[in-house]
């Protein structure tokens, strides 16, 4: 059996720092084991022009701990007043590398996107003419639409359509949950992928719902039904290099997510690629891992591979039960797990 496992230093291509006093728990947490990673702007208010993208990308930078090596990938939050200029000065900026579609409404911090995907054509225009990716939270709004087909109405609705008009815009199909997600990136070409997050590949609804309520197995798009799950599972163990890992992992205080009204979002982080890895090799894929964590990501983006190295060993430690910042108390994804892989020293 591997004992240790060195891979080219991975990223994370779909995550929430949050801002201020988070920012020194969320951002030390990522970058002991990602060298980048991709920060989603949905902070209120959000981070919708370049300068706000500038500003947040120092105060992430002002957390990393000394000596470590990390790079914040940041991105532009569509809205109703989003121009095709505020897209060609995020492009020549050179730290934004991608745009965010949060349909209003579908999601924390989503009240100020976009109202009807179909009506923002000429930023999708720009994107695709300045080299801008479309980061897509793909799911339909309205309250009399069922949330476990929310997915699949969107890329009916929106999807497939934009993916027709902009043949050479790069779109992510952020944190994919259905069967017909997965089928959508794979019906299309290489400018289409997905980030999947470790709850959508290791786990369903019934681990949301069965036998009670687990608050912290709550994120959006929720957990679908196990035949979902085994469709992403199949196309991440592929090696199919347009499923790569983005965590989605989304800090809330634990009195927000263990409430009458909770909050979505796994605070994946601390446990990511141990949580990943343990999945591969239940799968007796782990060979696949590398591809999945660290070159599919780069490679989709056109960023360089790292060229530096993380190495995991074989030995059992407990994702934490709880972790104190920023005056409150999280509570990561899979608390008290033991896993069988943790970060070498
Ligand atoms: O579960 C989620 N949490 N899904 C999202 O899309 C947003 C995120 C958050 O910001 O908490
Ligand atoms: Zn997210």
């Amino acid at each position: 059996m591997t004992d240790t496992l060195t891979l080219t230093r991975p990223d994370d291509w779909h995550l929430h720092f949050r801002d201020g006093g988070m920012l020194h728990e969320t951002v030390p947490a990522t970058a002991m084991t990602f060298r980048r990673a991709i920060v989603m702007p949905n902070l209120t208010p959000p981070v919708v022009r370049t300068a706000d993208a500038r500003a947040y990308r120092e105060r992430i930078l002002a957390a990393v701990p000394a000596g470590v090596d990390f790079e914040p990938l940041m991105v532009l939050y569509l809205t109703g007043a989003t121009t095709a200029e505020d897209i060609a000065e995020a492009a020549a900026s050179g730290i934004v590398h991608g745009c965010k579609l949060y349909p209003a409404g579908a999601t924390t911090n989503s009240d100020s996107g976009v109202r009807d995907p179909s009506q923002i054509m000429h930023l999708y225009e720009a994107m695709e003419k300045y080299g801008l990716p479309l980061q897509v939270h793909g799911e339909v709004t309205e309250s009399h639409i069922d949330i476990f087909d929310r997915e699949k109405l969107f890329i009916d609705r929106y999807l497939l359509d934009i993916r027709r008009r902009f043949p050479a815009l790069k779109i992510i199909f952020e944190h994919v949950t259905t069967r017909e997600g997965v089928q959508f990136v794979q019906d299309h070409d290489t400018l289409t992928a997905a980030t999947v997050t470790p709850q959508h590949l290791m786990m369903n609804r019934n681990d949301l719902l069965a036998g009670g309520i687990r608050p912290h197995n709550y994120c959006l798009p929720v957990l679908k039904r196990r035949e979902h799950q085994e469709s992403i599972q199949a196309a991440v163990l592929s090696g199919d290099p347009r499923f790569f890992l983005g965590t989605d992992s989304a800090p809330h205080a634990r009195n927000k997510k263990e409430a009458a009204c909770g909050c979505a979002g796994c605070y994946s982080a601390p446990a990511a690629l141990p949580l990943y890895a343990t999945f591969f090799e239940e799968h007796g894929k782990l060979d696949k891992l590398e591809g999945f964590a660290s070159h599919y990501g780069p490679d989709f983006y056109g960023l360089p591979r790292n060229a530096d190295t993380l190495t995991l060993e074989r030995s059992e430690w407990t994702v934490p039960q709880h972790i104190e910042a920023d005056g409150t108390t999280l509570v990561p994804w899979q608390a008290g797990v033991i896993l069988p892989w943790r970060l070498a020293h």
